[in-house]
């Protein structure tokens, strides 16, 4: 269980580009990181593309206004200058502008937690992945939802062989906010998702679906898909080539079948996630909607609800434990947990503690990198007419 004692030797040196007094994602990543202030402390940013806002809603935020920056380029160069300068930087900005500012941050000899899609194409990431091995550095990528610790539970029973042989795997992240275009004229957010040079090649595959997936593979590490088909469409025109809505069918190598389907105009939806897992002798389900509670049907026997925190918990499951039984975690935990996990491998990059990264499950680059595969897959798929294409681990591809 976690009580906020330190995990590290010191809070790191943070900083945020993006995440600013507008944005929709920069406080869930200010909740995570700052939940235990030993882990990490927020000490610079450049929280805007109108570096005014910025400097005022930094300020407000309590960072000195002498290191509330106008823009990333002159917070790597001015921090470097100091000797307490920033050690590690959050990306939370638009899909576009991922790659080019987690280059320069590692350039700049920061270690990087940059949100997702993590890049456009997977040379990208093959790129950054290689400089970030030559830095030394860490790149984490903010699945947010992954750090609920009965995902780990369910990847703990999956291990044991509680389900027996996995069969089926249904996957689903919607939501109803885009059923019309209203967004699209007046939310900032909504119109650059839709804008292929700022979003990439995808709508809701790249922006729901990514955050699913993974989650799938930190549930089931041992399958992989071996072939998918895509069909994407978009019911508000205005946003094609764009989808707002998308099945995938999944075949994976060990002859498990898989679906998942993800929108943003299932009018009315407010559940979020829903995750099936089922095997030969039981399934497992999980809802985000009720993050706290794992549903566990064994074939012929009456359906049990686990409860988080509960002693018969796995291990793994119970050390990201905050609360304790009987009180509501959530979505803020979730994230807290990640940033924890972020900090803890930081650390251990810096003492070149490799045992303890191998043993440190989070979303690392390599999460990343099937994030962005994964995108380019559908894509390929469903820009051929939905037709069945192998999965592909490397390749190259142009966006739309
Ligand atoms: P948003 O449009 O609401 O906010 C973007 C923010 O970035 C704004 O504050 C804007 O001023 C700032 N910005 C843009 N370019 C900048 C630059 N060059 N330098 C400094 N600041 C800059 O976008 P939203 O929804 O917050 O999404 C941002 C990223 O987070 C996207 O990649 C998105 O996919 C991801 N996201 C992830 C979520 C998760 O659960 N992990 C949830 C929501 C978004």
């Amino acid at each position: 269980m976690l009580n906020g004692e330190k995990k590290i030797a010191r809070p790191l040196r943070w900083a945020m580009i993006g995440g600013g007094r507008l944005s929709q994602v920069g406080y869930k990543h200010r909740t995570g990181a700052l939940r235990d202030n030993t882990a990490f402390q927020l000490v610079a940013g450049a929280f805007d593309i109108d570096p005014e806002r910025g400097r005022d809603f930094g300020v407000n935020i309590g960072v000195k206004e002498d290191r509330c920056y106008s823009d990333y380029k002159t917070m790597f160069t001015e921090e470097k200058k100091r000797e307490d300068g920033i050690e590690v930087v959050s990306i939370a900005t638009p899909n576009g502008t991922h790659y080019e500012i987690c280059k320069a941050a590692l350039e700049a000899d920061l270690h990087v937690i940059c949100e997702k899609p993590l890049f456009f194409t997977s040379d990208e990431v093959l790129e950054i992945k290689k400089l970030a091995e030559e830095k030394g550095k860490i790149v984490g990528v903010t699945y947010g939802f992954s750090g609920n610790q009965m995902l780990l539970q369910m990847r703990a029973m999956i291990e044991k062989g509680d389900i027996g042989e996995i069969r089926m795997v249904e996957l689903q992240y919607t939501h109803g906010f885009n059923a019309t275009d209203e967004a699209d004229k007046y939310s900032a957010a909504q119109k650059w998702r839709v804008d292929p040079k700022i979003a990439g090649s995808s709508f809701v595959l790249g922006d729901l679906s990514t955050h699913t997936y993974y989650m799938s593979q930190l549930i089931m590490p041992n399958m992989k898909i071996s072939k998918l088909l895509c069909d994407r469409q978009s019911f508000i025109e205005s946003r094609a080539p764009l989808e707002d809505n998308a099945y995938v069918l999944m075949h994976y190598e060990n002859g498990a079948v898989g679906r998942l389907w993800t929108s943003s105009v299932n009018a009315g939806c407010m559940d979020g996630h829903r995750i099936r897992i089922v095997g030969s002798k039981a399934s497992l389900e999980w809802w985000d909607s009720k993050p706290g509670e794992l549903s566990y049907e064994i074939q012929g026997q009456p359906a049990q609800t686990l409860i988080r925190a509960m002693p018969y918990l796995d291990e793994s499951c119970n050390a990201d434990e905050r609360l304790g039984a009987l009180h509501v975690e959530g979505l803020s935990d979730s994230w807290a947990n990640i940033y924890l996990k972020f900090a803890i491998a930081i650390d251990a990059k810096n003492r070149g503690d490799q045992e303890a990264l191998d043993y440190l499950v989070y979303p690392d680059i390599n999460a990343g990198l099937e994030g962005v595969r994964w995108i380019e897959n559908c894509v390929r798929s469903a820009d051929q007419g939905s037709t069945w294409v192998d999965f592909e681990y490397e390749q190259k591809t142009q966006l739309v």
